[in-house]
């Protein structure tokens, strides 16, 4: 069996990329310090799969201990990069931790890759990598626009590294996977978004205050230039994202790569607005959610939403599940881990 070891594997994506690696036949290790999950969802990736899946807690700050886990896993064939720290606002206070925490962790897995001759990386990007962009839908090629933040930031430097890495060694191979809105939970509401710090995006926030955790959430301004006013985002199921990972390892172990790094776009290729994923949320769960229209939020781009046709060409990746998905499994999702 082909082994992959998943950095950040008991986050959120990566916990559900696992299960579909598993799935697809492959033997998955994972590195993660924890610092934003914890290990019950290796407990759900073990209920769901059958697979106890070993998590080294270690921190990709300290290459030392990420050599060590090289050394001790030389039949690694690939990387799937999720570890990172994530919160836009967080980033805007203290931006050196995250260039620390999500350039350094990189840096090191490079170096690692390097020195036991790991070909194949899959790294998690962004398309926060866009910033306000001129032009929709956005395609791989559309320029990076001013980051909004420091994490964005890292996801352009990051993009910039791994480039500059691929161009000096031919023999590794990298893809760049850039997600929009990923959202959702695994369908046997086993696993899912389950963070250490307070949740800030939609779906979470949206599930949250259904349940009772808030009293009412804040839908950030209604009176953009969109079709009912409020802001728009290409929402994107966990399940058809982990998906996703699969079919590009797959790809770059087939040797289907045109250069030794490709960038896709992984979104459903639509836009949805924030009123319409509440009404999606109301539809499925039948509970009107207790909301108030208040101010933009700083740093929001009006509307951003994939063309995912590169994707589907070239990983022959289909996203199966749409917004009402979506809410239903995170709806289950929240229920289950709120009994
Ligand atoms: P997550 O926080 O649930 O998972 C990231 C995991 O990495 C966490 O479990 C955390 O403990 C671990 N980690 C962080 N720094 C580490 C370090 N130095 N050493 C070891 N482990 C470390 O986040 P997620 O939503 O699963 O995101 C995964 C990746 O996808 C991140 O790179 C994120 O930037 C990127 N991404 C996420 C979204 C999103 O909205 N969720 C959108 C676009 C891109
Ligand atoms: C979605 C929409 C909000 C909460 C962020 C990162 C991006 C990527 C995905 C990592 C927006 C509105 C939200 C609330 C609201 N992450 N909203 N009330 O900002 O599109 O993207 O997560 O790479 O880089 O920037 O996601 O879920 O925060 O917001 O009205 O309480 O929901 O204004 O229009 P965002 P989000």
């Amino acid at each position: 069996m082909s082994k992959v070891l998943v950095t950040g594997g008991t986050g959120y994506i990566g916990s559900h990329t696992i299960v579909d690696l598993i799935d697809n036949g492959f033997e998955v290790i994972s590195v993660d310090n924890l610092t934003n999950s914890n290990e019950d969802s290796l407990d759900g990736i073990e209920k769901i799969t059958g697979v106890r899946v070993k998590n080294y807690r270690v921190d990709m700050v300290n290459l030392a201990a990420l050599l060590d886990i090289f050394r001790e896993n030389p039949d690694i064939i690939g990387v799937i990069h999720f570890a990172a720290y994530k919160l836009v606002g967080e980033s805007v206070e203290k931006p050196l931790q995250y260039f620390q925490n999500n350039l350094g962790g990189l840096i090191n897995l490079l170096t690692c890759m390097n020195t036991f001759s790991v070909p194949n990386l899959i790294f998690s990007s962004s398309c926060s990598v866009y910033g306000n962009s001129e032009e929709l839908p956005v395609t791989e090629a559309t320029p990076f626009q001013e980051a909004e933040s420091p994490y964005a930031r890292t996801k352009q430097m990051g993009e910039h590294i791994i480039t500059d890495y691929a161009r000096a060694n031919p023999g590794s191979h990298s893809v760049i996977l850039r997600y929009f809105n990923p959202a959702g939970a695994h369908e046997s509401a086993l696993i899912g978004e389950a963070p250490s710090n307070k949740a800030t995006n939609l779906v979470p926030v949206i599930t949250e205050t259904a349940i009772g955790k808030r009293d009412s959430m804040t839908v950030f301004g209604d009176d953009y230039d969109t079709r009912d006013g409020s802001c728009i985002r290409d929402y994107i199921h966990v399940m058809d994202l982990a998906n996703a990972h699969t079919k590009a390892l797959q790809y770059l172990l087939a040797g289907k790569d045109r250069t030794n790094c490709e960038v896709f776009n992984l979104g459903i290729g639509e836009g949805v607005s924030v009123l319409e994923a509440i009404k999606a949320f109301e539809k499925v769960s039948g509970k009107p959610l207790n909301y108030e229209i208040g101010p933009r939020r700083p740093g929001d781009v009006v509307a951003i939403y994939a063309n995912n046709r590169k994707s589907a060409e070239e990983l022959g990746w289909k996203p199966e599940r749409d917004i009402e998905v979506i809410m239903q499994s995170a709806w289950d999702w929240e229920q289950q881990r709120s009994a």
